[in-house]
């Protein structure tokens, strides 16, 4: 069994984190995201993994090699220019042998994958997709299906109120190899705006594979944070610790300012009359001042707060600086090495990048 993870996409929504980081590369609980998709495909059996990768690909290739470290064969197919979600399938069809799991990205969900194998295996027809019920559907695909799980129309992100359903694509498919006979080589097509649709217009059958699992879609700034919020409460099953935990957290146990949840990685240190937490991540080598406050945030690696700092709901990328009692408004991104002046306000939704390196 073979697993394509599409990770070809540009994160424009989390810039400026993915000026530095390709989006799958971002940390999640301080490990890269795509190794926690790999360790997941390895739990469900899969060890043969491609890669349609075009953004920023050497960030991929140089953590994760050929994968033989994880016991995985991984081949990647590096795009020119992008292909789109089906494209990028259509361009590896030389490395496809039979059915295929396809993964987007960026979902952090529980879907147990193999549950959904035997699924398929019930149902037959060209494919299964995972779907999701959410409250607002409209910046997702909408699949419409019958009781029996046929899918009779797919719907990528409809106008706010022109919802046919709130079951939405979640982002995890199981294909047949069929599936690309209906895919045109050598352009951008899309497989939700495209290829479902074409599928579904032949009369092919198509499954709708509904769960109620976690799930979350980490392409926007406010569901990175919320995914770190849900991961520390134990909402998304991910093996934390509750509390403190990390292999930085033994050294926060004990100070009085750490209010958990809090992660945090070697070699954080955190001065005494400091406030973090709660729900807060603290990547290696950390350091926060005297009396800065940090809550609701996740600081990537070497992110330095100074002294009287206060930081809310922001989201820091690596060797970040923040000056002596700066502020940072709620819902900022910061990218990689910026500077936050000494006593600057950054008004809350701010987003500050580095000079763009495309
Ligand atoms: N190789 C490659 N080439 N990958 C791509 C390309 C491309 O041209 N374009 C996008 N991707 C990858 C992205 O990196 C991401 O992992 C995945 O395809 C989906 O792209 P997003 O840009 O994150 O799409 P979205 O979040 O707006 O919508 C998609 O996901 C929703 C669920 O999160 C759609 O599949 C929706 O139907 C779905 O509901
Ligand atoms: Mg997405």
């Amino acid at each position: 069994m073979q697993a394509i993870v599409l990770v070809g996409g540009e994160g424009t929504r989390l810039r400026p984190l993915t000026y530095g980081t390709p989006k799958p590369m971002v940390p999640i609980m301080n490990v890269p995201f795509l190794a926690r998709t790999m360790e997941r495909l390895y739990e469900a059996g899969i060890r043969d993994v491609i890669l349609p990768a075009g953004y920023m690909p050497q960030a991929i290739v140089d953590y994760f090699g050929d994968g033989s470290r994880l016991d995985m064969n991984i081949t990647y197919v590096i795009e020119e220019t992008p292909l789109g979600t089906a494209g990028a399938l259509k361009n590896v069809e030389q490395h496809i042998t039979g059915r295929f799991f396809v993964l987007n990205g960026d979902v952090l969900t529980s879907l147990d994958l193999r549950a959904m194998l035997r699924y398929h295996d019930e149902k037959g027809g060209v494919g299964a997709l995972h779907l999701i019920r959410v409250d607002d559907p409209s910046s997702f695909g909408c699949v419409v299906h019958d009781g029996g799980g046929r899918v009779s129309a797919f719907v990528e992100k409809p106008p706010k109120g022109e919802e046919p359903t709130n079951e939405i694509n979640a982002g995890t498919y199981l294909l047949e190899r069929e599936i690309l006979n209906f895919i045109p080589a050598g352009r951008n097509v899309s497989i939700e705006r495209e290829t479902f649709p074409k599928v579904i217009a032949a009369g092919k059958d198509l499954y709708a594979y509904t769960t109620a699992d976690y799930w979350i879609d980490l392409g926007r700034p406010e569901n990175y944070l919320a995914a770190h919020r849900d991961v520390l409460s134990g909402a998304m099953p991910l093996t934390v610790e509750p509390g403190i935990s990390g292999n930085g957290g033994e050294a926060l146990k004990g100070h009085p300012g750490v209010v958990p949840p809090v992660h945090a990685d070697e070699d954080v240190v955190v001065d005494a009359s400091a406030k973090v937490g709660p729900n807060v991540v603290l990547g290696r080598g950390c350091s926060i001042g005297a009396n800065a406050v940090v809550r609701e945030s996740v600081l990537w690696e070497r992110v330095s707060v100074g002294s009287g700092a206060t930081i809310e709901e922001a989201i820091l990328a690596s060797g970040a600086t923040i000056g002596p009692k700066a502020q940072i408004g709620r819902g900022s991104v910061i990218g990689h090495d910026v500077s936050v002046d000494p006593g600057q306000v950054l008004e809350p939704g701010s987003r500050l990048g580095p000079p763009v390196r495309a």
